[in-house]
């Protein structure tokens, strides 16, 4: 581990850490553009000069590695006009289209001017044009004129996703960033180019144009769309609610977690967000009778439920839980079937395809917690019906009671005619979730609305067993509450003791069940920080 001393302060980094990073250790920013420390260096910015005792000309610290007894200065008079001069440079052609650019507000072209730039434009020949708002695939859309050639994305096809669909053509002033013949921006990760494009020449087809970034709120997040669980940023416009077509979450980006995702997340979870402002979002308990579905109020909605689970008897009782419920969501399900006696229970619901995988991120599992259910135990009792068993009872008419959690069962492995059959058999179907755009909502007899993950908190289990938190970036909408606090208020008003019951926060559901179940002991909802903690194997 070299120590070295950067702007008179001594720092001990681990041995083959660049300048750049050795810096940011001593506390000092070392403006840079080509530099990615998930990327191969490719010294092309020239911005991150620094000095160097006893080396006679500025360096630039992405490729020198900290040295034992290394003396670097990052801020004097020579580095700054340096940085000056290259900032001037990567300016001359610009466009300086700044009011039109998504990346206004988040660019560091715009950020490196104003910490490191402020010189008076010397520009008067005409600028050379090239081409603008290129669709390069799906995703992703080019702006040639904004590049400043530093090759990020280059590299990030090649050496991140290995599918080199792009590259750096033509020469001098006129090089610009373009596909391969023949190709197109669409490998199942291509949004992170985006991300990791410092100025506003990669912007995304999806957010462009929809709202400014500095009307943006951020909360930490955990995406919902497989187990891998990659840790996200959730981006919502709550003040400007006539942008973005009136959506309230305007993207998703990658948040970085070494153990997780690293810098990156699939194009699948980057734009599968849509359904949480979807028209088809449950916000009020429904009641049907026959062909008519009434609203309620949960006054009306809670009581009802609670005399039917009162009325049948346990055996005749099923819960179909979902993995895509949180393990506070799971916990209380949990402890309300254990108080009524209720055996059937299980998560498990086989999808009608396989999804995809790969060695990357993508799991095939399209769920973010099925270890949580898993280890918190949600499967059937001794003698209890698997979900296979209880569909098959509910068409015996054996199971009166079937209370299906977020499933829509149409998208399920099983032939149709078999759920329709077991749906209509059962007395009594509700049906707890977040969209009326299901069979299953369609047919209950009873709906409880569900606040999505983006409007509550909680936790994850991934499928390696990390513990993950989301935290609330929204509120949902008209009266939909998280499953746990739906399921606490049931095992309330049937009487029931368990703590849980009368918890007021996720927190605190968390606390009970990691003081129970073996996997979760020593886990603190505080304790599992932003980038998660473990179960114990
Ligand atoms: S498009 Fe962006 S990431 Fe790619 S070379 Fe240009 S500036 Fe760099
Ligand atoms: S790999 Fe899975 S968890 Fe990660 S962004 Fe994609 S869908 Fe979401
Ligand atoms: S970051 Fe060092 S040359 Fe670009």
């Amino acid at each position: 581990m070299p120590k070295l001393t950067i702007n008179g302060k001594e720092v001990e980094v681990p041995e083959g850490t660049n300048l750049i990073e050795a810096a940011k250790a001593a506390g000092a920013e070392v403006p840079h553009y080509c530099y990615h420390p998930a990327l191969s260096i490719a010294g092309q910015c020239r911005l991150c000069m620094v000095d160097i005792d006893k080396v006679p000309r500025p360096q630039i610290a992405c490729n020198i590695q900290a040295a034992e007894g290394m003396v670097v200065h990052t801020e004097t008079e020579r580095v700054k006009e340096t940085r000056r001069s290259m900032m001037e440079f990567h300016l001359i052609n610009h466009p300086l289209d700044c009011p039109v650019c998504d990346q206004a507000g988040e660019c560091f072209l715009q950020i490196y001017y104003m910490k490191h730039g402020l010189y008076d434009s010397r520009m008067t020949d005409e600028k050379v044009h090239k081409p603008k708002a290129v669709p390069l695939g799906p995703h992703v859309i080019l702006d040639a004129e904004r590049c400043i050639l530093c090759s990020r994305c280059v590299r990030y096809c090649d050496e991140v996703t290995h599918t080199g669909e792009l590259g750096i053509f033509h020469r001098g002033d006129q090089s610009e960033i373009g596909l391969f013949p023949g190709k197109t921006l669409e490998n199942k990760y291509s949004g992170n180019v985006i991300d990791i494009c410092p100025v506003g020449a990669l912007t995304d087809r999806d957010f462009r144009f929809q709202v400014r970034v500095w009307y943006l709120d951020t909360a930490k997040s955990v995406c919902n769309g497989c187990a891998r669980g990659c840790n996200i940023e959730v981006h919502t416009n709550k003040h400007r609610t006539h942008h973005n077509e009136g959506r309230r979450v305007a993207r998703l980006k990658p948040r970085f977690n070494a153990d997780v995702n690293k810098w990156w997340i699939c194009d699948a979870g980057r734009y599968g967000f849509k359904w949480i402002d979807d028209k088809s979002r449950l916000a009020q308990p429904l009641h049907r009778a026959g062909a008519q579905a009434t609203e309620v109020s949960w006054d009306r909605a809670l009581p009802e439920l609670v005399t039917t689970l009162q009325r049948t008897r346990p055996e005749e009782i099923g819960f179909l839980a979902s993995p895509q419920m949180s393990n506070e969501d799971l916990w209380v399900l949990r402890r309300l079937a254990e108080q009524l006696g209720v055996r059937n229970i299980d998560f498990r619901v086989p999808p009608r395809a396989p999804g995809d995988e790969d060695n990357f991120l993508i799991r095939a599992d399209k769920n973010p917690n099925s270890r949580g259910a898993e280890l918190l135990g949600i499967g059937p009792g001794q003698g209890g019906l698997d979900a296979a068993g209880m569909l098959r009872a509910a068409r015996e008419k054996q199971l009166k009671l079937l209370w299906v959690f977020h499933h829509d069962l149409w998208a399920a492995a099983w032939p149709e005619a078999e759920v329709l059959e077991a749906l209509e058999g059962a007395e009594t179907v509700v049906f707890q979730g977040t969209s009326s755009a299901g069979e299953v909502s369609a047919r209950a007899h009873l709906v409880l609305p569900s606040a999505a993950y983006v409007e509550c908190e909680g936790t994850f289990t991934n499928f390696e067993g990390r513990v993950q938190r989301f935290r609330t970036a929204l509120t949902p909408p008209g009266e939909a509450w998280p499953d746990w606090m739906i399921l606490s208020f049931v095992g309330k008003a049937l009487g029931f003791q368990d703590p849980v019951f009368v918890a007021e926060r996720s927190e605190q559901v968390f606390n009970a069940l990691a003081s129970t179940v073996p996997a979760f002991a020593g886990m603190t909802y505080r304790g599992i920080g932003d980038a998660g903690a473990t179960v114990k194997a």
